[in-house]
C-alpha cells in the first residue's frame, strides 16, 4: 500500500521511559558487577601480597627487633621457613648473621672477663713486686762481690715486672676467689702492709698503728693484705712527703671496725663519686683506678662494709666492717 506513496512518512511513536529505565538499570548492574569484580580482585591482591610479603617481612623484622633486644637469648633466634625465593634467602642468611654475632658476643664477653682478672692480678702483683724491690735496694749494700753481682740482675727483672703490670693495667679487666677465712692477729699484718709500701725518698710519712697485739680478725689473710695495702698506699700517696697515717681497730656488737686515716688533701670531688668502680675511680696521674674497687670487691665478699667516713682537706678516714 504504501509503495505507492513515494512521498509518504512512516511515523513510529513509541514510549521512551521503560527504555531509558531499561539502560539504567543495565549501565547499573555492570557498575556494581564491575565493582564487585574490582573488589574482589584487589582483595585476591591484597591478600597474595599479605601472605607472600607483608607476613613474612613483619616475621623477618620482629625477629631482628627480638633479637637486638637480647642477642644472647637462643630462643628469639630466626628459623628460616624453607622458602626458595629471596625472603627465603634472606631468612637463612639472617640465621646465619645470627648464629656469628652471639658465638663474637660470647667471645668477647669472655675476653673481658679475662681481661679484668688480668689487670686486677697485674694490679696488685705489682704492689707485691714493689716490696721485693725495696728487698733487693737492701741487698745491693751487702759488701759481697758474689752479692753485687746478681743484685743488678735482680733489680732489672723486678723492674721489667712492675712495667709489665703496669703495661697489662692499661687494657683489661675479674673475678675473685672465695675468701678462705681464719683468726688471726691482725697487728703484725698491719707491720707487712707498711714495710711493702715504698715511700719517697725524701718523704717524712709517719705510721701508727694503734691495733693491740692480741686484736684478732676473722677473714683471709692474703686478701686482707691486698685491702689494707691499697688503702694505706693510697694515704701515702695522697700525704706525698708528709704527714701520719694511722691504723685502728676495735670490736663491736660481734664485729670488728677497721679505721686507716690519713691527714692529706682528702679525696678529690672529682674521684668521689666513682671512686669505688673499677678504672673510673682515679683522678691522679698514673693511678688506674683500680685500688679502691678491689679493696671494695675483697671487703664485700667477707661479708663486710667500707666506706668512707669522713673526707676533707684535714684529711681521709676509711672504715672497713667486718661480721666476726
Ligand atoms: N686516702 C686518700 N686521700 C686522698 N685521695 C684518695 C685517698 N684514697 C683514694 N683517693 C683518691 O681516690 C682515687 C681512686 O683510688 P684508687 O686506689 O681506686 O685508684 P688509684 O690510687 O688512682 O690507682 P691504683 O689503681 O694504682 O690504686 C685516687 O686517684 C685518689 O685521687
Ligand atoms: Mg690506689
Amino acid at each position: 500500500m504504501f509503495e505507492n506513496a513515494p512521498n509518504s512518512s512512516l511515523e513510529m511513536v513509541i514510549d521512551e521511559t521503560p527504555l531509558v529505565s531499561a539502560m539504567l538499570e543495565y549501565s547499573w548492574n555492570i557498575f556494581l558487577l564491575s565493582l564487585v569484580i574490582s573488589v574482589l580482585a584487589a582483595l585476591l591482591v591484597f591478600l597474595s601480597l599479605h601472605w607472600l610479603l607483608v607476613r613474612p617481612m613483619g616475621r623477618l623484622s620482629a625477629n631482628m627487633i627480638a633479637f637486638r633486644k637480647s642477642p644472647e637469648d637462643i630462643s628469639v633466634g630466626i628459623k628460616p621457613s624453607g622458602r626458595q625465593d629471596e625472603i627465603g634467602v634472606a631468612e637463612r642468611e639472617l640465621e646465619i648473621m645470627q648464629t656469628r654475632l652471639r658465638f663474637a658476643l660470647k667471645q668477647k664477653e669472655h675476653l673481658a672477663a679475662l681481661g679484668v682478672a688480668v689487670s686486677k692480678i697485674s694490679h696488685d702483683l705489682r704492689n707485691i713486686l714493689s716490696t721485693s724491690h725495696i728487698v733487693s735496694d737492701g741487698l745491693a749494700q751487702v759488701d759481697d762481690p758474689r752479692v753485687q753481682k746478681v743484685v743488678p740482675r735482680l733489680v732489672a727483672s723486678i723492674n721489667r715486672a712492675i712495667d709489665l703490670c703496669t703495661e697489662t693495667l692499661k687494657y683489661g679487666k675479674a673475678g675473685e676467689r672465695e675468701p678462705e677465712r681464719e683468726i688471726f692477729f691482725l697487728s703484725p699484718l698491719i707491720q707487712e702492709v707498711w714495710t711493702a709500701i715504698e715511700l719517697p725518698a725524701e718523704a717524712e710519712i709517719a705510721f701508727e698503728n694503734l691495733v693491740t697485739d692480741d686484736f684478732t680478725i676473722f677473714a683471709d689473710r692474703e686478701q686482707f693484705y691486698r685491702v689494707l695495702l691499697n688503702l694505706c698506699r693510697n694515704a701515702v700517696e695522697a700525704l706525698k712527703v708528709d704527714g701520719i697515717v694511722l691504723l685502728s681497730a676495735k670490736k663491736e656488737g660481734g664485729r670488728s671496725f677497721l679505721t686507716i686515716s690519713d691527714n692529706g688533701p682528702g679525696i678529690p670531688v672529682r674521684a668521689q663519686e666513682h671512686m669505688f668502680e673499677p678504672f673510673t675511680g682515679s683522678v691522679r696521674s698514673g693511678g688506674t683506678g683500680l685500688g679502691l674497687s678491689i679493696a671494695k670487691e675483697l671487703v664485700v665478699a667477707h661479708g663486710g662494709v667500707i666506706h668512707v667516713e669522713k673526707t676533707d682537706e684535714t684529711g681521709t678516714t676509711f672504715i672497713i666492717r667486718l661480721p666476726d
